[in-house]
């Protein structure tokens, strides 16, 4: 079982699979999706997306922002695991290794 993970930026969308049991940032990299990131704890905020649909719960503790977000709320998607299907839109740009 995974959730579908669709990260839209200005014009772009990509979209990729997340088990349960991943971060949304492991997920990202197993499937060559480059996340922006930095100390992938949950605290710098480097990777923070507005969660415009979906719900997620943290494996760590998060600093800044609200544990348990709805939609409309930030996220950390480095210390995030989907509890269902997501739509992300995050602040710093995302991109296929790929292109
Ligand atoms: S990489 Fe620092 S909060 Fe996610």
């Amino acid at each position: 079982m995974s959730f579908k993970i669709r990260v839209s930026f200005e014009e772009e969308s990509i979209e990729f699979d997340c088990a349960p049991s991943d971060t949304i940032l492991e997920a990202a990299r197993r499937q060559d999706i480059l996340m922006a990131s930095y100390c992938e704890q949950g605290g710098c905020g480097a990777c923070t997306a507005l969660m415009k649909k979906g719900a997620v719960s943290y494996v760590r503790s998060v600093r800044g922002i609200t544990e348990q977000p709805e939609p409309g709320d930030l996220i950390r998607p480095c210390s995030a695991m989907p509890l269902e299907d997501l739509d992300l839109s995050p602040l710093s740009r995302w991109k296929l290794y790929s292109q």
